[in-house]
């Protein structure tokens, strides 16, 4: 990856893609605001699934449920009692830590009694701080299990993480569902909760859905929404975060299709990344061995994307059987079974679940669309430039690019002046912009010399330069330039329209 964090960071920031919530308090750890950028960004990428899964296929159809919902769906689905992760605190400094991102290492040598924990994140591997022991490699240390430590040798912990060393307490069960209360009386039966997942508003729904739309099996049904996480450590700007959004299928089939419909969709899944310009060589398939699946699951892959911080889960793709179905009839008293008239017969059907996180797949497109580029002064191909020197060599200049995909690219087109003081040029470019922005979000700009205002469009990812200048007031021709090859190609008006939506609609 030639794409440093904190230059990704410090561009979504710069050009409005991604704020710190509440910025002007501080910032509340967990949470993000998409700017202008950002919110076009976000919307794409879910108009594009779900174009993908209701528009171009007739066998599933889309829900909208509430995020707050009746408290007994979690008791049913098994969150009340099992979402939960393992905490550990810091007695010194207080500061929380999930228990499986602690690493527990003792040295071999002659640390006896010696124990140190480190957090395991986007700072460096573990190694790094290793050698800030002073103790050289890894291999001088052994890992220790952290539930399996005796209490009085429970670890210091050392590391960027903690300005102060500290001693961490055990490790405890902590439910990662946001509490709140329905109606004005703030006692345990008013207890509510935000959902941590939309599926469960389909499965909820399975039987109104069903019968409203008249569908046969194999059938899905499918949501995007906010969903909420207390995460004990939010990390990875906006990977791990307390408020995301996922786009969510409940496949259902028969039983014993599971094997074949859990392929199919994992295919389905890459194929569609590839659609929105995520490379099959950056996405591999995590497959969850027997050991590692839930009971009621026969399979699960994970889609996991190589970021700067290390290869991780984008979307994960599980053949649940029929345990939500029957939980939620256990739990409700109403049956969730479907009727199939050619057999005569009703069962619970399985279900496949392929569930994407939405801001995790913006923060895929932005590190995989970001580069930095030499370009040579006197013409020719692009190179990537070295992240870690501030200037180009001689004879080139430096541009910053976003290599986003059309279909997802926050305007599709820009459109300038060549002068923003001569009246013919600014009204002939308006007018350009006028029609153009009716189909597609469009950017005008008529402040700056023209190699500047490109840069600018490159900087944001948008694909076309439109180009008024005086030769349009003679032949009615406009220069197009292409953010990637950078080259220009002069078309007619009347054939813009048609030009640009051969360029970025898919
Ligand atoms: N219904 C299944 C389910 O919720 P999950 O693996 O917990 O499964 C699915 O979540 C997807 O939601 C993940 O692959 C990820 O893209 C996204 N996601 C989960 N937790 C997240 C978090 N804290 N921040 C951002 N995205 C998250």
């Amino acid at each position: 990856f030639k794409v440093r964090m904190d230059d990704l960071v410090s561009l979504c920031k710069r050009r409005g893609f991604i704020f710190q919530t509440s910025e002007i308090y501080g910032g509340l750890n967990g949470f993000w605001d998409y700017g202008p950028l950002g919110v076009q960004l976000k919307r794409n990428i879910k108009s594009a699934w779900w174009r993908a899964m209701t528009q171009c296929r007739d066998d599933i159809v889309g829900l909208d449920s509430s995020i707050i919902m009746h408290p007994r769906t979690w008791e049913a689905s098994g969150h009340t009692n099992n979402f939960k992760d393992p905490m550990c605190d810091c007695r010194e400094t207080k500061a929380r830590y999930r228990a499986d991102q602690v690493r527990v290492l003792r040295p071999k040598d002659d640390g006896e009694g010696l124990i140190f924990a480190f957090m395991e994140n986007d700072r460096g591997p573990a190694e790094k701080k290793i050698r800030k022991l002073g103790s050289g490699d890894a291999s001088n240390y052994e890992d220790l299990p952290l539930p399996e430590i005796a209490l009085e040798d429970y670890p210091r912990i050392v590391g960027p993480d903690t300005r102060t060393p500290g001693t961490l307490t055990e490790p405890r069960a902590f439910n990662l569902m946001f509490k709140t209360y329905v109606g004005p009386v703030e006692d345990h039966s008013a207890v509510a909760y935000l959902r941590p997942e939309t599926a469960q508003g389909i499965f909820s729904q399975f039987a109104n859905v069903t019968s409203v739309s008249r569908q046969k099996l194999p059938f899905g049904i499918a949501q995007i929404g906010k969903a909420f996480r207390n995460e004990i450590t939010p990390r990875n700007y906006t990977f791990r975060s307390r408020e995301f959004e996922q786009m969510e299928l409940e496949f259902f089939i028969r039983p014993g299709e599971d094997a074949s419909w859990h392929d199919y969709w994992v295919e389905e899944r890459i194929r569609w990344y590839g659609t929105v310009g995520l490379p099959e060589g950056r996405m591999h398939r995590e497959i969850h061995g027997e050991d590692e699946l839930a009971h009621y699951a026969s399979a699960c892959t994970d889609i996991v994307f190589d970021f700067p911080f290390g290869t991780q889960e984008l979307e994960g793709i599980a053949a649940r059987g029929d345990y939500d179905l029957k939980q939620h009839q256990t739990f409700s008293g109403k049956s969730m079974e479907y009727f199939d008239q050619e057999n005569n017969e009703r069962f619970l059907p399985h279900v496949i679940e392929p569930s994407a996180g939405v801001d995790r797949i913006a923060l895929a497109l932005l590190c995989e669309a970001y580069r930095m580029e030499w370009i040579p002064k006197d013409g020719g191909e692009a190179v990537t430039a070295d992240p870690d020197q501030k200037r180009p060599p001689e004879g080139f200049e430096q541009r910053t690019v976003m290599r986003v995909a059309p279909c997802v690219a926050p305007y599709k087109v820009a459109v300038f002046p060549l002068l923003k003081n001569k009246e013919p040029l600014v009204d002939k470019a308006r007018a350009i912009y006028g029609a153009l922005s009716r189909r597609w979000m469009s950017f005008y700009d008529e402040t700056g010399a023209i190699g500047r205002r490109y840069r600018r469009q490159d900087e944001i990812g948008t694909p076309l330069c439109v180009t008024v200048d005086f030769d349009t007031l003679d032949d009615d021709t406009v220069t197009v330039r292409d953010r990637d090859s950078m080259k220009q190609i002069r078309i007619p008006v009347a054939e813009l329209e048609a030009y640009v939506a051969d360029q970025v609609e898919f």
